[in-house]
């Protein structure tokens, strides 16, 4: 096991002795299957935001904070002070509110520092010029694999889980981990790899190193579309259901295996709706273009490029 995992694994076990365990409120945004959550110390009510969204109507370019203001009316009613406003990755299929939050109700604005590589990689594609400078300063912090940081008094941690796309954290908060964009529930098994710096086979190491965590460590999904069978949705599950019964990396399955299903399947997928203002947009933190001289924002659209 590796460094920063054993300390993860050593997190988990001390939130379990002291109590230290985090209240966890999960937003979900039925437009973009995205679960936001809202993460918090019962004890000193310091919280983390993960995975926020802004609402974006492509078909007008209309954007909208109805659902960035029901994570905001849930922090004033319980009296939670932000801390942090944590992105798993540049997602690619909602913008993020985070600008948005920070500037309501506060906290740092975080994401793993192999951002940097999505922006060059992104820049290239929009084509953006050197006012952008690619080195991650649109974010207050930028983690590393291992960091570890605080909640009041929860104790958390970031792991660098590449492979949807080269930047992926997961936080593991207290007693719980939030994947991120890598496993889904067990019924509908994992994410895609195939955006530009994507890669199968680094996710099947990252989805096997998140599944060395305990067996009881609660986890908690960043997006769900139901599944066959299954007419709810749900994003809470544990590293055990996910070892015992994932059908795409359940224990058992071969990082060859899973390679050639990912990648056969992947092959199947259209681009997500809202790939190209997504990243356009999150690569920037979640901070819109400048106005132009007539006062409008504007997004590219680059043709024949993805
Ligand atoms: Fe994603």
């Amino acid at each position: 096991m590796d460094a920063a995992l054993a300390q993860a694994v050593a997190q988990i076990g001390r939130a379990r002795i002291s109590g230290a365990i985090p209240a966890v409120k999960p937003f979900f945004d039925e437009p973009t299957n995205t679960v936001s959550y809202v993460v918090s110390d019962p004890v000193t009510r310091a919280a983390a935001i993960i995975d926020s969204v802004l609402d974006f109507d492509a078909a007008s370019g209309r954007t909208g904070t109805t659902s960035a203001d029901g994570v905001i009316a849930y922090v004033h009613a319980q009296e939670l002070s932000v801390r942090w406003l944590l992105e798993t990755h540049a997602h690619a299929d909602h913008l993020s509110a985070a600008p948005y939050l920070q500037h309501r109700i506060g906290g740092q604005l975080a994401i793993g520092r192999e951002i940097i590589c999505v922006q060059t990689v992104f820049g290239k594609i929009f084509n953006v010029g050197a006012e952008f400078a690619r080195d991650g300063a649109e974010f207050d912090r930028l983690f590393e694999d291992g960091d570890r940081f605080g909640i009041g008094a929860l104790e958390a941690l970031a792991l660098h889980v590449p492979g949807h796309t080269p930047a992926d954290l997961a936080y593991v908060i207290g007693d719980a981990v939030f994947t991120g964009d890598n496993l889904f529930m067990p019924d509908y098994g994992t994410a895609r790899a195939d955006f530009p710096g994507g890669d199968a086979r680094q996710l099947y190491r990252s989805i096997r190193r998140l599944l060395r965590l305990p067996a009881e460590t609660r986890m908690f999904l960043c997006h769900d579309y139901k599944a066959p069978g299954r007419d709810e949705y749900a994003w809470e599950t544990t590293v055990e259901a996910q070892r015992a019964s994932n059908i795409h990396v359940r224990e058992g399955v071969s990082e060859e295996d899973f390679v050639a299903m990912r990648t056969r399947r992947d092959g199947t997928l259209p681009m997500p709706k809202l790939i190209l203002p997504s990243i356009q947009v999150n690569m920037r933190g979640g901070h819109l273009p400048e106005p132009e001289s007539n006062g409008t924002r504007y997004l590219k659209l680059p043709l024949d490029a993805l």
